[in-house]
């Protein structure tokens, strides 16, 4: 039934292999002249698209991980390719996608290694390159990870302040978007959040002897405005922070970054950073209003993603998807395109916890929540208001080697309730909310799935409160595995 009669329009390069019937096709690089594809392809639906679901699926991810000389070594660090999936709201879907044009393909393409480096790849060139870039270090404009929106303006997003603009609709690269002031904050987290009142929100690192964390508001005209800096003597890995009504909540990781090495070592991003675990970590709650700032310790922790922060009387909660150290071998590219072990499934099975953070109290008081997943997903408008009862995320089964499945988190219940299709990677499962939904968890969910007969891969349509399928749609390439997506009405 899952099976479409097209053949797969890509195939994979740089490995020596033919095209193999696996799910793990979606580690393999696509070829540049494939992936930039600038006219739509119908894509076929199975079963009835809801009506009111019209607008488009945009999905960035690495695509591009072998290269002629060197290739890139973790799944994180392939070249970006952005994807988008329309729904006009016919019935039916098309499909297209484009790189990113970054300086970083750029070069990495014209000199056949990864020219910037990755998360697990090392920087090219020696010291002597280092020693040229002192004052400004290089760093990936490789956007493959997050997509936001601030001012108006589409942009694909890193762990670093090189941020690129693009046109949701062609998905063309329209440039860096360069920042209009002089902070100098070579990391900042790859996931902004945006407030009720739509204001941009971002944390950046400043890196020396000591270290800080910058928390700044963009209003307009790529400014960062600072609200707080909050100084730390080693700062913890940072992908994403969280944000509740009134509070902005960021936790300092175990994994300590070591910032000589950023400036001189040359190792990959990962090799920057310590794990510390005797230090324990911190949580700080930033006072959106006056920038203030309260910090409580917590066990050493690692964690990714939040599901979500919110004040409850005068207490700031924070719920975390954490694991108990880094998870970030786990998820090597070779490992994973041997078909991942039980390791990398535990990563994708973080503990959800909830961290307390009480006036007066030094520590964070821990309480267990259900289910175990990571990228997580809520209602963001119910969640700009207060605590929200759902939670949508992507697990494994204990044992698989990767992302397998979705689950739904009832907070109010307790109730988990996990999709019984094993058989794919499931990647991220994007909540878009019905227009006229009366219920927090009114709409679908839309899930990157791709299994080993799979021509192409699947955008399986999900009931986000039941988790039944109500349709499913073959796209007519192998979208290679990514990480986050955004719908555009
Ligand atoms: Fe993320």
């Amino acid at each position: 039934m899952n099976q479409i009669a097209e053949p797969p329009t890509r195939s994979p390069v740089g490995r020596g292999m033919p095209p193999t019937p696996s799910r793990w096709r979606g580690l393999d690089s696509v070829d540049a002249a494939v992936g930039d594809a600038a006219t739509p392809l119908p894509a076929t639906v199975r079963g009835a698209l809801p009506e009111w679901l019209r607008g488009s699926l945009l999905l960035n991810g690495p695509a591009v991980w072998d290269l002629p000389k060197h290739g890139y070594r973790h799944w994180f660090d392939g070249l970006a390719l952005l994807h988008r999936v329309q729904f006009p709201g016919d019935g039916g879907a098309r499909y297209h996608s484009r790189f990113l044009d970054t300086e970083d393909a750029r070069l990495s393409r014209q000199r056949g290694r990864p020219e910037l480096g990755g998360f697990g790849t090392k920087v090219a060139g020696g010291l002597w390159s280092r020693l040229v870039h002192l004052a400004n270090p290089r760093r990936t404009d490789n956007g493959c990870v997050v997509i936001s929106r601030c001012d108006g303006q589409w942009l694909a997003l890193t762990e670093s302040d090189r941020v690129t603009r693009f046109d949701p609709q062609t998905l063309a690269t329209l440039g860096e978007w360069h920042w209009a002031d002089r902070l100098k904050l070579p990391l900042m987290a790859a996931h902004p959040c945006v407030d009720a009142r739509g204001r941009w929100w971002n944390v950046g690192i400043r890196l020396g002897r000591s270290c800080e964390y910058v928390l700044v508001g963009v209003d307009r005209q790529a400014v960062r405005e600072v609200k707080a800096r909050i100084p730390v003597q080693r700062a913890g890995y940072l992908h994403a922070f969280a944000m509740g009504t009134r509070h902005a909540v960021i936790w300092e990781c175990a994994w300590r970054a070591h910032a000589l090495r950023f400036l001189f070592a040359g190792e990959s991003y990962a090799e920057h950073f310590d794990w510390m675990p005797q230090q324990g970590s911190r949580l700080h709650a930033v006072n959106l209003d006056d920038g203030s700032v309260r910090s409580w310790d917590a066990p050493a922790l690692f964690a990714f993603h939040a599901p979500q922060a919110f004040e409850r009387g005068n207490d700031v909660v924070l719920d975390l998807c954490v694991a108990d150290r880094p998870v970030f071998e786990q998820l090597d590219l070779a490992r994973l395109r041997a078909g991942g072990d039980a390791a990398s499934a535990a990563a994708a099975r973080a503990r959800h916890v909830r961290y307390v953070l009480s006036p007066g109290a030094a520590t964070a008081r821990e309480e267990p929540l259900p289910g175990r997943f990571d990228l997580p997903q809520v209602n963001m408008a119910a969640a700009a208001h207060g605590p929200v009862r759902y939670v949508w995320g992507a697990t494994a089964r204990e044992g698989s080697g990767f992302f397998d499945r979705v689950v739904r988190i009832d907070h109010a219940s307790g109730e988990i309730i996990e999709s019984a299709d094993d058989s794919s990677v499931a990647l991220e499962p994007l909540f878009v909310p019905t227009p006229s939904a009366r219920t927090e968890d009114g709409g679908v969910l839309l899930v990157h799935r791709l299994a080993d007969a799979d021509a192409g891969s699947r955008i399986c349509v999900l009931d986000a409160a039941t988790l039944a399928e109500r349709a499913v749609v073959h796209l007519p390439a192998v979208v290679p595995f990514g990480f986050h997506g955004h719908w555009l009405e």
